[in-house]
């Protein structure tokens, strides 16, 4: 099945021109539940082009996206789980941090994942036990302590009852590092450590499509995910992510989480 991932690879990089080609984005921006809460008529538009794009190449398939979900249930049979856009806060502000995340899943397991950053023009991809790529050349994890290493993370920043927790963890983990960084786009920062720029990532509270591609792509590249608890990370809930290469797999055991 190499060729769905093919399949779906040029549906993304097609989506990722409605990026690009963003024009006078205020104008079409709304606050969801509060003012960092965004979004915009190209969130929509990346969404509405997917959904008529990928559900036809798996036929019975569902499609959940994050702007308009669809009344059924991901976990059963094949999903598509995709964020049109992460990281609206910095498509917003012009920060060219943000992606297109793609990932589907068959009875609540990650098959495929692909995430595409239109700015840098890099294509991640990855299927299920046949590794992991960025514009086709295989990547891999870093094989660097934390302390030589630097982590990313997410504030959770649509669970402010997470806020004390993260950032009391960001200290633990910074005490143990070189720095950390954060950048505001989840899929991004798993890509982030699947092709070893960064050893780490972590967020308390990210929904499926924020983590689902993201997290093939760092097991396919040789890391570990898993949710904050050091139990499986879901498919289809809300959930804590550490995402890490092999050597800082098991650092949360030795912290206050
Ligand atoms: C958000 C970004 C951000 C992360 C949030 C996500 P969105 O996605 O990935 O980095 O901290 O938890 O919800 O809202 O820009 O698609
Ligand atoms: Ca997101
Ligand atoms: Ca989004």
């Amino acid at each position: 099945m190499a060729e769905l991932l093919e399949q779906i690879i040029q549906i993304v990089r097609q989506a990722g021109d409605i990026v690009r080609s963003a024009r006078d984005i205020a104008a079409g921006t709304k606050e969801k539940s509060f003012a960092g809460d965004l979004v915009t008529a190209y969130d929509l538009a990346v969404e509405n082009f997917l959904k008529e794009k990928l559900p036809p190449l798996v036929p019975g398939s569902l499609f959940f996206g994050e702007e308009e979900k669809e009344n059924a249930d991901p976990s059963r049979g094949w999903a598509f789980i995709v964020d049109p856009i992460d990281g609206t806060a910095n498509f917003v502000r012009d920060l060219r941090r943000s992606a297109i995340s793609v990932a589907l899943a068959r009875d609540a397991v990650v098959e495929y994942g692909v995430v595409y950053d239109p700015y840098r023009d890099e294509m991640f991809s990855a299927r299920r036990g046949g590794g992991a790529f960025l514009n086709g050349a295989p990547i891999h994890v870093s094989e660097k302590p934390l302390a030589q290493g630097i982590f990313s993370m997410g504030t959770s920043l649509y669970r402010p009852e997470y806020f004390q927790r993260t950032m009391r963890l960001t200290e633990q983990l910074f005490r143990r590092s070189c720095d950390f960084r954060r950048m505001g786009a989840a899929a991004l920062d798993f890509c982030d450590v699947a092709c070893g720029r960064t050893e780490a990532f972590f967020e308390y509270s990210l929904c499926p499509w924020d983590y689902a591609a993201g997290s093939l792509l760092v097991t396919e590249a040789g890391g570990a995910v898993c949710a904050l608890d050091g139990g499986p990370l879901p498919v289809v809930s809300l959930s804590g992510a550490w995402a890490s290469n092999r050597v800082n797999r098991d650092i949360l055991k030795e912290l206050e989480v």
